[in-house]
């Protein structure tokens, strides 16, 4: 039977106090007494049961610690199953411990797990290598070493630095536009932007994109704004949904023009131009196309020569431009109203003086001839993995951009792949759920200018051995260097400098 005296304590205060207890109560209790008398004490009813409670006769130190059991909640069992959820469904995220090199001749390797592993990255954003040009790195480090490291406040406080209105300023010539604002990322541009306007425009209707950034959902939804979702870069249904809108109510237009994960690319002109038949403003996402397209790296809309046509333009300087940050262009007035009314943009320390000087590097950097040969290789990197791909059989989505996505369905799947891959010496990461719908999972690869032909010859062939080794099919067109069919020796022969015609008006 359990003593009814120690029972009614809780327990953590019984082993705690194990030892005051038995000295002080011990020669009441009949059983420990017994023990007790040996040594001359004469005590053998057990309080608890003979009198009230013992408890009340405690010193105040023993007493004040005990923790009545009370009803709360269960903090760490909800946490527990949201992530058990995570776990059974492969959505979990496990980060790689991956250290990007950026020495010459090392980038674009990385040092892997806690072993340091050399393996090559095909999955990063900073598209072009931008984060690791010298030009970039002087200008960071020579900001840190005049301005040191934090802005040491928000904008409005401590951190309007020149060099903040010298980026914005270099933000708006590029996307010719008379204004620009920086945020801490685009996520936040985005999320800020949208937010703020489609509250504060009276009535506001928002139409967006099937397949739009989580950010521009997050401001959409944060607006509270009543919205319409058109099809995925379909312009006969953003216009069938435009036609039965009230004509005098303001609307905006969202959408990206390189998508993130498949690289198709939107048809900019015609959404725009049906955008503004219906009186609508367009807020077009260029975050994977800054850098990387038009003459001076403005994006799409510079390379289709229609920036006139984009109102709101936001991009980041996290990718191609290989800092941190993100940004918004447009009219003097809009930005301003941004900048006025924007919680995201007001009550956060600004971005600090190496990001900045080395933000406006890259963008030196990417707008001039030099940027212009930057983008001229990474083309034709890209198109050799698409080719090499397509000649080894294995599956990719058409993808029109830098982006190439290899599809594998299922989180398992995918996760099993990439970790084959990883053995091989080649970094990529599996892409799932909530990223990519479920069953639309897949290898994104990033391809950029310091890839060779050699690695991605290299990468094939540790593909097709991941894709053996986890059992999936695929229609493998070459066999030991010869095509299937008729046994001829096949050679993926791309020209990897070959001139790049570059599609820009004027
Ligand atoms: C389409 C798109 N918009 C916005 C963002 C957010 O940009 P940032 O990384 O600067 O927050 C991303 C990030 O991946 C993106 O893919």
């Amino acid at each position: 039977m359990p003593c009814p005296f120690l029972g009614s304590m809780n327990q953590t205060f019984v082993r705690n106090y194990a030892s005051v207890l038995v000295k002080q109560y011990g020669n009441f209790c009949p059983i420990f007494s017994r023990g007790f008398r040996t040594l001359g004490v004469d005590e053998t009813k057990c309080p608890f049961i003979q009198k009230n409670s013992i408890i009340s006769e405690a010193p105040k130190e023993m007493t004040e610690d005990i923790v009545e059991s009370v009803n709360t909640y269960k903090y760490d069992k909800f946490f527990s199953e949201q992530i058990n959820a995570k776990k059974k469904d492969y959505s979990y995220r496990i980060f790689r411990k991956v250290s990007r090199l950026a020495a010459d001749g090392l980038y674009p390797q990385a040092l892997e797990g806690t072993e340091n592993r050399r393996v090559t990255v095909w999955c990063a954003n900073d598209y072009l290598g931008a984060s690791r040009h010298p030009a970039v790195q002087d200008a960071a480090i020579s900001a840190i070493k005049s301005y040191g490291t934090g802005a040491g406040g928000t904008r409005n406080i401590a951190g309007n630095s020149q060099m903040t209105e010298k980026l914005e300023s270099e933000i708006a010539n590029l996307h010719k536009k008379p204004a620009a604002l920086i945020f801490s990322s685009c996520f936040v541009a985005n999320d800020a932007t949208l937010s703020t306007l489609a509250k504060i425009l009276p009535g506001c209707i928002i139409y967006s994109d099937a397949g739009n950034h989580a950010s521009m959902i997050q401001g959409i939804r944060n607006s509270r704004a009543p919205k319409h979702i058109f099809r995925h870069n379909d312009p006969s249904h953003l216009r069938e949904l435009l036609s039965s809108s009230p004509a005098s109510v303001p609307k905006l237009v969202v959408f990206e023009t390189v998508h993130s994960m498949s690289g198709a690319i939107c048809p900019l002109e015609e959404m725009c131009n049906i955008a503004h038949k219906y009186g609508a403003l367009t807020f077009v996402d260029e975050v994977h196309a800054v850098g990387l397209y038009g003459k001076h790296g403005a994006g799409i809309g510079e390379e289709r020569g229609v920036e006139n046509l984009i109102d709101i333009v936001s991009g980041t300087l996290g990718k191609a431009y290989g800092n941190v940050g993100g940004y918004i262009a447009g009219s003097s007035l809009l930005v301003d109203t941004v900048r006025s009314l924007a919680p995201g943009f007001i009550f956060t320390t600004a971005l600090p003086p190496p990001v900045l000087a080395g933000s406006l590097a890259a963008i030196r950097l990417l707008a001039s001839e030099e940027g212009r040969s930057m983008r001229a290789k990474h083309q034709a990197i890209v198109r050799y993995l698409k080719l090499s791909l397509l000649v080894a059989g294995l599956p990719q989505m058409p993808s029109v951009s830098h982006i190439v996505p290899v599809p594998i369905t299922g989180a398992d799947k995918v996760a099993l792949v990439a970790e084959s891959l990883m053995k091989r010496g080649h970094y990529v990461q599996a892409i799932n759920y909530p990223t990519v719908a479920r069953g639309e999972e897949r290898l994104r690869f990033a391809p950029g200018p310091h890839h060779t032909p050699e690695m991605i010859d290299s990468l094939i062939t540790a593909l097709i051995e991941s894709f053996h080794e986890n059992n999936i099919n695929f229609n493998q067109f070459m066999v030991n260097g010869a095509c299937r069919e008729c046994s001829m020796e096949y050679k993926v022969d791309i020209a990897y400098e070959e001139p790049f015609k570059y599609p820009i008006a004027a």
